[in-house]
């Protein structure tokens, strides 16, 4: 076994890259990395980078500009960039921010051993390819190390959607599915060390086709596992959602009645400029189906703001669609040009339209928000707990529509699924007691 080193992961962006860097510090745990909170002291520093929007992007080369000092202190020091930036400007990093031994795109980090072995070297290290392997077959199996009670499970990556703003298509590549055999392990392996609720990850997770039933099938099979409580899933498209999955939000008592769905927009022109395939009203007539099946789900949605050709009229059937379907909880963000896609090749909407409609669309998605979160008061739900609250005596879990629920009890502890009584709405959280 070589000596110990200290490995510093940073993570930005989705929910994939928090499994990723997981990942990526087992993957390194083999070379005899262990992981450390800070960068200060460390002997590898990873940024686990995202490339969505513009400011996520520029925030990278801003925190690499910080590590020089680091690195003077301690010449040992390696930095690498992982994620979607790294795949985006590859080499670009290494020349622009010459600190950085090392840049590892998302579809490659099976290969970080030999990378890092580079880097330490005194080589520079790059690799952007998309192999024909699955890098998780090749990542090391997690160590069997207790688990916290809910964990994310990669099934799906990439996309085949090209929305003509997003950057994930070349970033992550075409769309593929791991074999329900290995996700099917996995989450065993999870529920052994103590995991009680899985949420299954992918760009386009209800695109899944590693499960002959697809993502019904698969969340079917996995309910079957004793120990495992609750299942959830994350990030879905509307032309994805088929009867299956709508049939299994019903039925599946383990499926928590949570369904994060973006829809964009609600103007039918943009829609069709976003290359969503997709009109309002299929949306609307979806979410429809959806809760006749599971009437009390909460809906979440993401939505953009002054994408090019966007004009007050398009704006204000956003506004109209997001009344009429009453979110739970939702992401807005102003539209940012990516290199590369192409709606960066429009004309845009000006800054001050965006920030203007961003406020506006905000604060009704807040009032949204509260009011549904104020109607929970009374209601009894199932809770995971998962760590102690500031208060003493306090436990915070995650209700079966994912609110943050906040308890007063002694005896809890982390895991414990409980039912509670709602009694109070805060900003952005409830308290309940125990029934
Ligand atoms: N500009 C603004 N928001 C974007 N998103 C994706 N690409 C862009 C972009 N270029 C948003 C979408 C997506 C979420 C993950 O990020 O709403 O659903
Ligand atoms: Fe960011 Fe998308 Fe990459 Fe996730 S997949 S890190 S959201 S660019």
């Amino acid at each position: 076994m070589s000596q110990t080193r200290k490995l510093f992961i940073k993570t930005y962006g989705c929910q994939m890259n928090v499994y990723d860097s997981e990942r990526m510090a087992e993957a390194l745990g083999g070379q005899g990395y262990v992981q450390t909170d800070s960068a200060e002291g460390a002997d590898m520093i990873l940024l686990n980078t995202c490339h969505i929007r513009e400011k996520a992007a520029e925030k990278v080369y801003s925190e690499l500009g910080r590590f020089r000092e680091l690195k003077d202190a301690n010449p040992e020091l390696r930095i690498g960039v992982a994620g979607c930036v790294a795949q985006a400007e590859g080499e670009e990093i290494m020349r622009r921010q010459p600190l950085v031994d090392l840049v590892v795109g998302p579809q490659s980090y099976h290969r970080l051993p030999q990378l890092e072995a580079r880097a330490r070297a005194g080589q520079k290290a790059l690799d952007t390819d998309f192999p024909e392997e699955d890098k998780f077959d090749h990542l090391t199996a997690r160590p069997k190390a207790r688990r916290a009670p809910a964990a994310f499970l990669t099934v799906q990556e990439g996309c085949d959607k090209f929305c003509a703003f997003c950057v994930v298509p070349y970033t992550r590549g075409a769309e593929v599915s791991r074999p329900a055999a290995r996700v099917m392990s996995e989450a065993r392996d999870l529920v052994e060390r103590g995991v009680r609720e899985i949420t299954l990850l992918g760009q386009n997770v209800n695109a899944y086709h590693g499960h002959e039933g697809g993502l019904a099938g698969i969340i079917r099979e996995l309910a079957t596992i004793d120990g495992l409580e609750r299942i959830r899933f994350t990030t879905s498209h509307p032309n994805d959602m088929d009867d299956a999955l709508i049939a299994a939000h019903g039925e599946v008592d383990k499926l928590m009645p949570y369904l994060h769905l973006p829809v964009q927009s609600g103007s039918d022109g943009v829609l069709k400029a976003m290359n969503r395939k997709h009109s309002a009203e299929s949306y609307l007539r979806l979410i429809e189906r959806i809760r006749a099946a599971r009437p009390d789900i909460l809906l979440s949605g993401d939505f953009i703001v002054g994408f090019p050709g966007e004009t007050e009229a398009d704006f204000q059937a956003t506004m109209d669609l997001v009344e009429a379907v009453e979110y739970g909880q939702c992401y807005s963000f102003k539209y940012s040009p990516r290199p590369g896609t192409p709606a960066a090749e429009r004309a845009h909407v000006d800054e001050a339209t965006k920030d203007d409609r961003l406020q506006r669309l905000q604060a009704l998605l807040k009032r949204q928000q509260r009011a549904v979160q104020d109607r929970m008061v009374g209601r009894e739900v199932g809770v995971l707990f998962e760590r102690p609250g500031r208060a003493a005596g306090q436990m915070v879990g995650k209700s079966d529509h994912l609110h943050s629920v906040f308890v007063e009890s002694s005896d809890l502890v982390a895991g414990d699924l409980r039912r509670v009584r709602i009694t109070g709405s805060a900003a952005n959280s409830l308290a309940a007691e125990l029934v």
